[in-house]
């Protein structure tokens, strides 16, 4: 038992434009006054943050004149170097000026589209220069609300152009960057483009550079689309395509939620900490979540170091449940060491197969014992074990 105090090795990191969110939502205003990004990282800092990521506009506006920008990004960087942060991420904000509201590398307009490619490569030199190794890409508005007004095909074609684009100019800068796409269903957008981790898998292979990119899942996204996120993790593992994620807390399908990591879906929290605790996947552990409007700036912090204490609460509890005897005898009667043996022995093949005739019945009625190595993860969960 800890006490469940982050240390820098645990690599939280957070969203600037989480804790900073002021709580404006489509039915009234925000409730909280706006947090400048420096105080973001100071404050984070104190709650025991290890890193950050930032969208160009969560640190200046859009519309600010090249001496604010600079006072701004002056702001940061000062409080980065004073608290020892780390910028690991940095990401675009492609979606809420007016200019994006039909998208921006997909928008139908050409001119949005160029225009969209300048505002990424500005901040893709920033990124660089405050040392990020991932570059988060979320085309939030990139979708439509009704069909003919977006030619799906066309809509993807560009798609896969503009990272092609961006992959050339981070190549030819000679910037040690790697593209992160985040797939969501919906919102802002009644549909959007590349809607999950599959459908983001796919395109990744059709791009010039696949190589260089991957995705950054949310929680929150898969959930809303009823999927699996832990199950669509390790799809993309499997393929060495998790470059970064988005933890939060998600109740089912419905809107966005960004609850607190481990707020939502425990059982499904669970599950996402075991895989990751015991994978290769060496990006930070981080989250993208908005304190409810309903929070003053005391329950901002609260909800912020909340998401590091559900972490270590859950790290904890996977850890105990792998290394409990029970688990591992239940581990083998489950057969999982079966399923990681090849299907076919050495030197075999399907000649070897083309006439296997196993007791069906015996086969059928062979106990699986899934309902006991459930309970036994419950029971981690709940506490009683
Ligand atoms: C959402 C998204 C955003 C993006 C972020 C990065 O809640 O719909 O997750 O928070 O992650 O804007 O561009
Ligand atoms: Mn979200
Ligand atoms: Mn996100």
């Amino acid at each position: 038992m800890t006490d469940y105090t982050p240390v820098p090795e645990d690599r939280f990191s957070f969203g600037v434009w989480t804790v900073g969110w002021q709580g404006a939502d489509v039915f009234g205003p925000g409730t909280r006054p706006p947090m400048p990004a420096d105080r973001a990282v100071r404050k984070l800092a104190e709650i025991g943050a290890y890193g950050v990521n930032f969208h160009d506009n969560d640190v200046f506006a859009f519309d600010a004149a090249p001496a604010e920008r600079r006072a701004k990004i002056g702001a940061f960087c000062k409080a980065l170097e004073e608290t020892g942060l780390v910028v690991t991420t940095a990401t675009t904000n492609l979606f809420s000026h007016p200019v994006f509201k039909d998208g921006a590398f997909t928008a139908n307009d050409r001119d949005v589209r160029r225009f969209a490619l300048r505002k990424v490569m500005d901040n893709l030199d920033l990124a660089a220069e405050l040392g990020a190794r991932t570059y988060v890409c979320w085309g939030g508005r990139e979708g439509a609300e009704s069909g003919a007004a977006k030619d799906v095909r066309a809509a993807l074609d560009r798609y896969k152009e503009a990272f092609d684009v961006l992959g050339a100019y981070v190549a030819d800068q000679g910037y040690d960057l790697r593209f992160a796409i985040e797939p969501k269903p919906n919102e802002p957008r009644g549909d959007i483009l590349l809607p999950t981790i599959g459908h983001a898998l796919a395109f990744i292979q059709t791009l010039e550079r696949p190589g260089d990119v991957g995705l950054n899942p949310e929680v929150g996204h898969e959930e809303m689309a009823g999927l699996n996120y832990a199950h669509g993790l390790a799809q993309a593992l499997w393929q060495g395509k998790l470059f970064h994620i988005d933890l939060n807390g998600q109740h089912g399908p419905r809107y966005d939620q960004d609850l607190r990591f481990g707020a939502g879906n425990a059982r499904g929290a669970f599950w996402v900490v075991d895989l990751i605790e015991h994978s290769d996947y060496d990006g930070p552990i981080h989250f993208d979540f908005k304190p409810p409007r309903t929070e003053d700036d005391e329950g901002v912090w609260e909800s912020a170091a909340a998401c590091m204490r559900n972490w270590l609460i859950l790290r904890e509890k996977v850890r105990a449940f792998r290394a409990d005897p029970a688990v591992r005898d239940a581990l083998a009667e489950a057969k999982l060491d079966e399923l990681a043996r090849p299907t076919l022995a050495e030197g075999e093949d399907w000649r070897d197969v083309r006439d296997a005739s196993p007791d069906i019945e015996a086969l059928s009625a062979r106990r699986t014992a899934f309902e006991h190595l459930d309970q036994l993860a419950l029971e981690h969960l709940y506490g009683v074990r």
